[in-house]
């Protein structure tokens, strides 16, 4: 390995999984790695944007690692406490258990779908995670750290229960906003105290609810406020954090850390574990953050090695890396480490912070903001049942949020598929493969002579790892993805430059050559693309019938002359028009939720003339797999009309129906055939259905 000095007479594979080299070829010590993904709440099924966030980038950076063989784990699991949770439970009129394991579930079984390799998806809802947030809570407040006070909060005496903000509703002190929360009105900004709010109600029962004493327990992060800036600003000076966290926590220092309320009057949480606190949990953001911790214990349970977790989150060389999304910084930023700081002012097991916190922007959809309510985006899980993992693993690396928000758009996915994924990565390994099956008796050919095109696909090749490496460990995962995508775009290149079809002829050992660089490349390739593309990288490692290598140790070097491989898969399937744009039609459908469209004049309504038909007669159309030619009279009149209704109905099934036909449309040529009206049909996304009129209604009657 040029650039690395050997160690004793071991080969860089052996060495590697002994020692991390560092870039520069010094032995150091295996990198220790801890790294999280903010735990989704478990109340409704992941979208695309959760993946973007806090997801997929971290899942790349944990399997490269892992090729690299850093000793890493990764942690996750769902967030199954807070008030979210409880107002789906009581929207549906069930238990929050019942919603928290049908989604804890659900969205398990997506990440596994997307290929998500957590160590463990954990769940807070578990009685290890309990007993380690009230740990903490218990030590805290022994050292006398909380400081218990009393205020006055909304109270339903019908539903006896304390309201948290979000179960309120009134008009405004400030502006009149009739729709206002407790503390705080979205129209006008302003922030009042409750009893300022005029007209509040219950969102739970309606009733008006009192301001009831209560008691609370705070925590005093501006305590810790100075600890907490010195450390951002160190870990920014060493490892540089991201513009966008970097500036969002100097905000929250200028305002100053108060004092933050750390348990609510609910029953839905962790109990705060003392004797005087009926019905109060542990504030779902405060016992959340341990749950990564929680969720290592469990880990190490299931293992059987009781300790097991200590060595990440208590051995001062583990580098630790919280991948979030940006809702989500403050958390992961300040009140974490305010949490572990004041565990480890008191205890001897001391906890490590976190040295980097890559929070990405947000991912939307199709130019607006995912919204479940108006129909808007994609949930994983159903995206999976529709195509593989990959090519959606693929689209979203390459249009990361990494600096600023990014879009999800149908026609891009299929590209990225289509143009990139088949017709560059998959066409370069086909025309590989079948090219050494024919010529070469499916064996890798030997490397004879080295022309300077040779050499120079070569050089490159070694400069891969560290180049993608340096990338992914940047957290420039979105340039690392482009850039293995412009290798395999050089190898297409390199192929056709050096014009193997002529060479068989002419010259067999450069042809050899060529195609032994070739079947290396691939072999990069299939390690390079294995953090972002996993499955399709197996399939390429099986069909090369090689195994993978350390990261560091891929250097066009490491397929053997002589090696025999197996046969070519198909890799990416293209995907149809058709299938994109059934997608594109589904948007923003959502039962019993109307769209609002923009409006048109009365006048211009009138303009289009709506007319009852019957369907006489029905024929399919040669070639064509969407389109019915149907006669349909209207009145007297006779007339052809081609319809994109075939994929939803055989022509008998038409003939007798009445239908709604737009008379006036000037006539055009579909595959060479005359359409004189359009009939009328609901399109569903998944179908479309003419929309049929009682048998009664003459035809010709109009339809206003
Ligand atoms: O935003 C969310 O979905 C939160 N449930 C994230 C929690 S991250 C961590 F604190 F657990
Ligand atoms: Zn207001």
């Amino acid at each position: 390995m040029p650039g690395f000095t050997p160690i004793l007479n071991l080969t860089f594979l052996e060495i590697s999984y002994i020692y991390n080299l560092s870039k520069n070829g010094y032995k150091v010590d295996k990198e220790k790695i801890l790294v999280t993904s903010a735990l989704p709440y478990a109340n409704g099924p992941i979208h695309l944007g959760h993946l973007s966030g806090a997801y997929l980038p971290a899942d790349i950076y944990v399997r490269y690692h892992r090729s690299k063989g850093s000793d890493i784990i990764y942690i996750c699991g769902s967030d199954e406490h807070g008030v979210p949770i409880t107002i789906t439970a009581d929207k549906e009129n069930v238990k929050p258990q019942e919603i928290i394991d049908r989604y804890h579930n659900i969205n398990k079984e997506a990440f596994n779908k997307f290929g998500m390799s957590f160590d463990i998806y954990s769940r807070t809802s578990l009685k290890t995670h309990h007993e380690n947030a009230q740990k903490f809570f218990k030590v805290f407040h022994d050292q006398d750290l909380l400081i218990e006070k009393k205020t006055f909060q909304f109270y339903d005496e019908k539903a006896k229960m304390f309201l948290p903000d979000r179960y309120v509703e009134g008009t405004c002190p400030k502006c009149g906003y009739e729709e206002a929360r407790s503390d705080e009105c979205e129209k006008c900004g302003s922030l009042y105290d409750p009893s300022e709010l005029k007209n509040p109600k219950s969102k739970v029962t309606g009733e008006t609810p009192k301001l009831k004493e209560t008691s609370h327990w705070y925590f005093p992060l501006g305590k810790f406020q100075e600890r907490i800036e010195k450390y951002v600003d160190q870990m920014h000076a060493e490892y540089k954090w991201k513009d966008n966290v970097l500036k969002y926590c100097k905000g929250w220092f200028k305002e100053g850390l108060g004092d933050r309320a750390i348990t609510r009057d609910l029953d839905w949480g962790v109990k705060v574990p003392l004797d005087n606190a009926e019905g109060k949990v542990i504030y779902v953001w405060f016992e959340a953050v341990l749950g990564y911790i929680s969720a290592t214990i469990e880990l190490s349970k299931q293992k059987g090695e009781p300790d097991f977790w200590r060595k990440y989150w208590q051995d001062q060389q583990t580098k630790y890396v919280a991948f979030i999304g940006k809702d989500n910084i403050v958390f992961h930023t300040i009140i974490f480490q305010a949490i572990l700081l004041a565990w480890n002012d008191v205890n001897d097991d001391k906890f490590i912070l976190p040295q980097n916190v890559p929070a990405n922007e947000f991912l939307n959809f199709e130019g607006k903001k995912f919204s479940k309510s108006r129909g808007w985006g994609i949930d994983v899980i159903d995206f999976l049942k529709l195509f593989p993992a990959d090519p959606l693993r693929y689209t979203l690396a390459a249009n990361l949020p990494e600096n600023k928000d990014t879009d999800f758009y149908w026609k891009e996915f299929q590209s990225k598929n289509n143009d990139e994924l088949a017709d560059i990565l998959g066409n370069f390994i086909n025309r590989t493969f079948t090219f050494v099956h024919k010529n070469f008796d499916a064996e890798v050919p030997k490397r004879e002579k080295l022309e300077q095109i040779d050499s120079e696909m070569l050089e490159l090749l070694k400069s891969y790892p560290k180049k993608v490496g340096d990338l992914i460990e940047n957290y420039k995962i979105k340039e690392a993805t482009l850039e293995i995508m412009n290798l395999a775009r050089a190898a297409n290149k390199y192929f056709n430059d050096s014009q193997p079809w002529k060479t068989i002829k002419n010259d067999k050992a450069v042809c050899a050559t060529t195609l032994n660089i070739c079947l290396q490349t691939i072999y990069s390739l299939a390690q390079l693309f294995s953090p972002v593309i996993p499955a399709s990288s197996d399939k390429i490692f099986k069909m090369l019938n090689a195994e993978p290598t350390n990261w560091y140790s891929v250097d066009g070097d490491n397929l053997k002359a002589g090696h025999k491989l197996n046969k070519a898969e198909i890799l990416f399937n293209k995907i149809e028009d058709e299938q994109i744009e059934k997608q594109i039609n589904k948007l923003g459908i959502v039962e019993g939720v109307v769209e609002a469209d923009e409006e048109i004049a009365i006048e211009d309504f009138a303009k289009i003339k709506l007319k009852v038909a019957e369907v006489v007669a029905a024929e399919n159309i040669k070639k064509s797999e969407k389109l019915l030619k149907l006669k349909v009279r209207i009145a007297e009149e006779e007339r052809q009309v081609i319809a994109g209704i075939a994929k939803d109905y055989k022509p008998e099934q038409l003939i007798g129906k009445k239908v709604i036909i737009v008379s006036n449309l000037k006539p055009a040529k579909l595959f060479g055939n005359e359409s004189q009206g359009m009939i009328l049909a609901a399109d569903y996304g998944d179908g479309v259905k003419v929309i049929e009129v009682d048998s009664s209604v003459p035809t010709g009657s109009k339809v206003k």
